[in-house]
Formats: C-alpha cells, structure tokens, sequence
C-alpha cells in the first residue's frame, strides 16, 4: 500500500461556498473534529483576509497539536508575513502560496510575463522560507497551464524552497485522463519531485473532482486535497470522505491509503453541514440520508438474505449509528455525553453540565428532543464566550 497523505480545506475553500460564514467557536469545533478524523494537515483560512480569519487560524493553530496548521497567502510579503503571525505558534506551522499560472491567468488577472511570474513566486517562496519550515506552492489554474511552464516554475520554487507542489483543477475543467497525465509528465519531468510532496486540487464543476484526484494519485500525486461534503467554491471541492471510502473498498485496486479514521466520517460531515448550513443531499454518496436505504422490495429481499447483495459499505463502516438513540426525558447524563460526542462536540464537565441542564428543561416540555435541539443547545454553549 502506497500512503497519501490527506489535505483538508474545508476552514479555508470550504468556507468560500457561497452563504457560508462561520465564527471562530465554529470553526474551532469543526477544526477538533477534523483531528479526530484524522487528516495530515489543515488549512485553518486565509489570515490576511480579514481579521476574523486571522483570529480563527490563530486560535486553531494555538489549539490542535496533532494536524499540521497551515494557511493561505496570495505572493506578497504582507500576506507572508500576517499568515505568519497566525500560525507560528502551531505545533508545525507550513504555509500555502498561490500564484496563477495559466495563459488566460497571468495575461488578464495578474497583467504579468510568465518571466515575471515565475521571478515573484522564486522570491516569495524564498522569503516564506525565512520563517516557515513547510511551504507549499500552488499553481494556480495548473490544469489551463502549459505542462512545460509548470516543469519551470516548479524547477525554480523548488530550489527556492518549496516543500509541496499542488497541482490545483482551479475551475474544475479537467478530466481524469488529462488530469492523471499532468501528473505523470511532471513526476518524469522535474528532476527534484521526488524530494518535494506532490498534491492534487480539485473543484467539481463538472463532477470529476472525486475521479481526478484519485487519477492524480494513480500518476504520482502523494498529497490530495478536498473539504467535508465536498463543500466549496461554486461546485465545491473533492468530497474527503468519497475519496477514503473509495479508496478503502476498492483496495483490491488501488493499493493506496490514507490516515483518514473512517467511522468518524458522519459524525463530522453532520458537524460540518450543521454549523456552515449546508445540507447534504440526500442521495449523496457516502453520507446521504438515502445512502443506506433499500427501497425496492426485490432489493429489500436481497438485503435481509445477505446485506452485500445491494450494499457495498456497510453504515457502521463509516460511522452511522444501525441503532439511534433516542435522547429524551428519561435519559442520564452518560446517553447524553455519547449523543453530544456522536454529534461531533467535545464538551469540558462545566460545559456538559450545562447543556445537559439546558437538556432536562427542554424534555419537560417535549417528549423527545431531536438533533435540532441538541444542535441549537450545543452552538449556544460552545458559542457563547
Ligand atoms: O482552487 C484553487 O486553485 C485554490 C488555490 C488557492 C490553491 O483553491
Ligand atoms: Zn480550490
């Protein structure tokens, strides 16, 4: 087995869905459960965005121990420089700058020579160097590149000090061929990729972005990014929790795998869609309501002679509970604990106390309280500083 080292964005391109918005609390309990779940690294924001962002990566950075923290910078000093602040107290502090790279890039949004592009990107990459031990570059719009600029911009960031090349599928155009050779030609093409993570990007736009990243792997790529429901940017990005499981059931296969704690899968893309207000739909792979459910009677029949007959996952494989518990009235406090952990929050004893406290006054009321509530109790209290 080959390992592939995993790249969450949902903090950071995730939050760039449209109407998405999340406060700092949201984003720290989202940033927990995302260790929990076990990716390599995290991608906090975008510190120089704006002031909240910086607080966010910040804190994140200051919080989660066991993830690298990393965040986004435009090729500027000052984006460099306020990314940093952010992020050196992490545990493993990397940076992740962007430069475009595409004909159609650089002539109408940057009004730059490919020359110059590439003499901005060496001397940023240089100067993140200064002070982050990890920097990873991205080519931005990498699948509209031409392969041979890419092989020079990559040659000349890697001797500036790049520690990860990212390959990004900005608009999502590209296709699992096309995407898979781009990686190929660049692993036969750069003579220091070997020393360098190799990483793949990918939107959805026309529903590739699953298949693509895992082209890219197939061809060389050894780091693959994506969000929690494949959240994003218009489309959205590669769905993490649809490349892991595709990745762990077709091993016969693919031979490659991840650290990714699959039956941690619900429990944060539930998170996830609670606090950004994204629904998953309901026919969505691997976390859909309907993702489990067998309705025609020639299938049901098949299912309770044997479940693999319809079922290529099982619902426990990636953390659906078979037998939900029904939180009301006559629940303890030790039901209450596991129903708030199965919904994704790590809670301190006061914290618990309250909610559970918050919990009881509302069963008076309602016989069974629902994930909605216990939801509306949880962001109150984890939100209220
Ligand atoms: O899609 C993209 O190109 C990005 C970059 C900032 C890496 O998100
Ligand atoms: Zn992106």
């Amino acid at each position: 087995m080959t390992h592939v080292k995993v790249f969450d964005t949902t903090l950071r391109d995730g939050e760039q869905s449209p109407g998405v918005n999340l406060n700092q609390p949201e984003k720290l309990e989202i940033a927990k459960q995302l260790e929990r779940f076990g990716v390599d690294v995290m991608e906090a924001g975008f510190p120089a965005s704006s002031q909240g962002d910086f607080n966010g990566v910040r804190e994140i950075a200051r919080t989660v121990r066991n993830v690298s923290v990393t965040g986004l910078a435009r090729a500027k000093k000052s984006d460099i420089d306020t990314a940093w602040e952010a992020l050196k107290e992490g545990s493993d502090p990397r940076l992740h700058i962007f430069l475009a790279t595409s004909p159609i890039h650089m002539e109408h949004k940057l009004n730059k020579t490919p020359d110059e592009v590439v003499a901005i990107a060496e001397e940023m990459v240089a100067y993140a160097r200064e002070k982050f031990p990890k920097v990873e570059f991205s080519a931005e719009d990498a699948s509209r590149s031409e392969p041979e600029f890419l092989v020079r911009i990559i040659n000349a960031v890697i001797e500036a000090g790049a520690t990860v090349i990212n390959l990004p599928d900005t608009v999502g155009y590209t296709t699992p061929h096309e995407y898979g050779e781009l990686f190929r030609y660049v692993r036969t093409n750069v003579p220091k990729i070997d020393q360098v993570t190799l990483s793949a990007h990918c939107h959805d736009d026309l529903g590739m972005a699953v298949a693509n990243s895992i082209a890219a792997i197939e061809n060389g790529a050894t780091q693959v990014e994506g969000t929690i429901n494949g959240i994003g940017e218009r489309a959205g990005n590669a769905a993490l929790e649809e490349l892991a499981v595709a990745l762990n059931i077709r091993k016969d296969y693919y031979q490659f795998n991840t650290d990714l704690v699959l039956n941690e899968i619900k429990r944060t893309s539930d998170l996830v869609s609670r606090l950004t207000g994204m629904s998953v739909p309901r026919n969505k792979a691997v976390v859909g309501q309907n993702a489990f459910a067998h309705e025609s009677g020639i299938h049901q029949d098949g299912m309770l002679k044997n479940a693999s007959t319809y079922e290529i996952i099982t619902p426990e494989m990636v953390g659906v509970q078979s037998n939900n518990l029904v939180i009301g009235k006559h629940s303890g406090k030790h039901a209450f604990k596991d129903k708030v952990e199965h919904l994704g929050y790590e809670l301190s004893e006061e914290k618990l106390l309250e909610a559970f406290t918050t919990f009881k006054q509302l069963t008076d009321n309602n016989k069974e309280v629902t994930d909605d509530d216990l939801f509306t109790i949880l962001t109150d209290i984890t939100t209220d500083t």
